[in-house]
């Protein structure tokens, strides 16, 4: 192989991809292509720790890998698949939870929030969530993980559960570094700008879709939660104006600072009117293109098998370097 380092990262088939993932992740992604070897995967395996419907499931996983596709990620360059099509990430799983300690799971602030969430379904698969994550990430001796902060924990553990297994057999991992976009890049609710914009909101103005129509986009801009005094400024008394600055400047790629000049006196609805035609403007060629991919099965289909298959031959070599250092008998397989 060539000395370009290597990328891995995931987004969860579950609600839609929101603005939030795409300023956060996807565009990201769509950014750094060229210059690494990269692995985006549907992370199916992810989805179940909470009840999905089978149905709805399948279709969302075709769907979340189409739009990476439309959001302009070359899946014949890249390795674009299904997580689940990839057996080794199960199986480094299993191996990694056993030199990882429920002291350290019990500390995940994402473990806590969801099983708050879910109390009625705290299954050991949203305990160990972290570590299968770790185990996506070690699989392909990563480089780099582009994620948003609320991911930085995951990370944290992923990378010492690494520097634990080498500290025991030797050199098997590298270590993974995160790659989180600047603070401008953390998108908050519309509707309650002090939360993450979330893919599970109930209330459906809170997050943009990036299939969301024209005037869905401008509609949800509209009733954005602002504040009463009218002014336009960047901080963190108000969170409201302080997101709209955030996607403004995450998609026209000016400062909050530049932002804030630029609309220096306008009102509340002009400013978001303005947000919207920027968001929907940058989501309009992602929907037309995912239109159009959509009615091609066939391709999407050959993107996600040889996706598979070349992540599972990377994913292979670890494996059994894994395998061999634990002390496991070599297989026939
Ligand atoms: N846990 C991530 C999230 O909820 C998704 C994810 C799973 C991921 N495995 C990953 C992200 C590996 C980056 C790398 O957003």
């Amino acid at each position: 192989m060539d000395d370009k380092k290597i990328i891995f990262s995931g987004i969860q088939p579950t609600g839609c991809i929101t603005l939030g993932n795409y300023v956060g992740a996807l565009k990201n992604w769509v950014d750094l292509q060229h210059d690494y070897h990269c692995l985006f995967s549907v992370v199916d395996l992810h989805s179940i720790t909470v009840r999905q419907d089978p149905k709805l499931l399948r279709k969302r996983c075709m769907e979340f890998l189409t739009q990476y596709l439309a959001a302009g990620i070359d899946g014949e360059e890249n390795i674009v698949y299904f997580q689940s099509h990839v057996p080794g990430h199960a199986e480094l799983g299993w191996i990694l939870n056993c030199y990882t300690y429920m002291g350290e799971l019990n500390r995940m602030t994402q473990f806590k929030d969801k099983s708050a969430k879910h109390a009625d379904n705290i299954n050991a698969g949203l305990f160990t969530y972290p570590v299968l994550m770790a185990a996506d990430i070690l699989l392909y001796q990563t480089d780099l993980v582009p994620v948003g902060v609320d991911q930085k924990q995951h990370l944290e553990l992923a990378r010492d559960i690494a520097g634990r297994f080498n500290g025991i057999y030797g050199d098997v991992f590298k270590v993974p570094e995160a790659f989180i976009p600047k603070e401008g890049a953390r998108i908050m609710s519309l509707q309650d700008p002090t939360s993450k914009m979330s893919k599970s909101d109930p209330n459906v103005n809170g997050f943009i879709s990036i299939l969301d129509d024209t005037d869905t986009i401008m509609r949800k801009f509209k009733k954005a939660v602002t504040d009463s005094d009218g002014l336009i400024a960047y901080s963190d008394d108000k969170p409201g104006i302080k997101n709209l600055i955030n996607i403004y400047s995450a998609i026209t790629h000016k400062t909050p600072d530049e932002v804030v000049a630029e609309f220096d006196g306008m009102g509340y609805g002009q400013f978001k009117t303005a947000v919207g035609e920027v968001v929907s403007d940058e989501l309009r060629p992602i929907r037309e293109r995912y239109e159009d991919l959509s009615k091609n099965k066939d391709y999407i289909t050959k993107i996600y098998t040889q996706g598979a298959q070349r992540a599972a031959g990377m994913a292979r070599r670890t494996l059994n370097k894994v395998k061999r250092k634990v002390g496991y008998v070599d297989g026939v397989l």
